[in-house]
């Protein structure tokens, strides 16, 4: 099988990329990626030389290219991860978004289509997205497959946006697709504009740790390599046209994971007990901030026989051990841009 996966030298990508090529020998993987500030190939430099693994570096949105690496490469299924993915980038930069995140998937769309049109049969394109489309949760309550779409950030707006693509491809054009929803990620490779990578890099650099508004605020957190597993399960064995709802089973109010990140990074890096708290810092609210975030993943439970395979404080362990071994990593994607963007989102520190 040919499977382009888009937005492969991202976070979550790179792992879904590896997964597929180490697994998969007789599958060929072409990682469509435009290399922006969040896309690395260091994420994939182990298995850059496999020979079922082809790095092409393009923009979604360009669709002379899209069709031609169509044409040339026959692909079967699509693997859609490219986006633009951080909502604070997207409140100053909506557009951004747009052009990407729902352009850019419908250029994709169009040219699926257009070349598996009159045989169907065999083909798939999987779109990855979030449980952000979903809104905001109160107190109570999980987000299901049927919980009705209520975005409120330009990101999980256009995000939103990009899903109805593709489905209405689905119904209108036969189009065989399948969609999940996941809760949020963490672990090796995931840029320091995150919360859980951010913050581990300003404990290493003793800089302060800005929480936002009052820290209540609660996501599900995932282990990325678990979130790869199950898009490996999605793509072989889940059913056409369904969405399936991706999460961790694992709720934490930011404050308190904050405070469990900064213990585990005192014992990590021999400092006294207490000096990485000292750091948390709180600072304006995110606009529209989403109070919580949580996912009925029992579907994919039940159907697909899937799991999270780590317990949080492994994988939370795994994660910081990665960034430690890693530095010059943090140290290459931190530099530039990068100091404009933190400018620009915190001030001057
Ligand atoms: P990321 O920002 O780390 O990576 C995105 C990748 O897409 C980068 O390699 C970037 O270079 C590439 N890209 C961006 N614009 C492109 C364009 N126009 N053309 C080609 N490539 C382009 O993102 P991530 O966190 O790995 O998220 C991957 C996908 O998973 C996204 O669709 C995101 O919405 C979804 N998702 C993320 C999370 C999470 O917690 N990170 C949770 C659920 C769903
Ligand atoms: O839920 C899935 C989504 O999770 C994905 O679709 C997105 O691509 C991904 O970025 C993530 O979105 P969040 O907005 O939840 O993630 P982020 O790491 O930006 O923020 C997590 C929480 O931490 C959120 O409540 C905001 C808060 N936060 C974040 C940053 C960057 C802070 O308090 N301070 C910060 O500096």
């Amino acid at each position: 099988m040919t499977i382009l996966i888009t937005g492969g030298a991202g976070f979550i990508g790179s792992h879904v990329v590896r997964l597929f090529v180490e697994k998969y020998p007789n599958d060929h993987i072409i990682n469509l990626d435009s290399l922006t500030y969040a896309g690395n190939l260091e994420n994939l430099a182990d298995i850059e030389n496999k020979p079922n693994y082809t790095f092409v570096k393009g923009d979604i949105t360009n669709e002379v290219l899209i069709n031609e690496l169509f044409g040339k490469f026959k692909f079967e299924s699509v693997i859609h991860l490219a986006a633009e993915s951080h909502v604070d980038r997207s409140i100053k930069d909506p557009l951004a978004f747009v052009k990407t995140n729902i352009i850019g998937t419908v250029n994709l769309l169009n040219a699926a289509k257009k070349v598996w049109e009159g045989n169907f049969e065999n083909t798939l394109f999987y779109h990855i997205s979030t449980d952000e489309v979903y809104g905001t949760l109160g107190e109570t309550g999980l987000f299901t497959e049927t919980t009705a779409y209520d975005p409120n950030s330009p990101y999980s707006a256009s995000k939103a946006s990009s899903d109805h693509f593709v489905r209405a491809y689905g119904e209108t054009y036969g189009l065989p697709y399948v969609i999940s929803n996941c809760s949020n990620n963490y672990g090796p490779n995931q840029f320091p504009e995150k919360l859980i990578p951010l913050f581990i890099n300003n404990i290493i650099n003793n800089k302060p740790l800005p929480v936002y508004g009052d820290g209540n605020y609660t996501r599900d957190w995932l282990f990325v390599k678990d979130h790869a597993k199950a898009i490996d399960l999605v793509f072989h064995k889940g059913k056409q046209g369904e969405t399936y709802n991706i999460g961790g089973f694992n709720e934490w109010k930011n404050i308190d994971l904050v405070k469990l990140l900064c213990r585990l990074m005192d014992d990590k890096l021999n400092r006294e007990k207490g000096s990485s708290e000292k750091l948390i810092t709180y600072v304006k609210d995110r606009p529209g901030h989403d109070l919580r975030y949580a996912i009925d993943a029992s579907k994919i439970n039940k159907e697909l026989e899937w799991s999270p395979s780590v317990t949080f404080e492994e994988g939370l362990s795994k994660t910081i051990d990665w960034y430690l071994d890693n530095e010059g990593w943090l140290r290459n994607v931190t530099s530039g841009a990068y100091q404009r963007y933190y400018e620009k989102q915190y001030g001057k520190q």
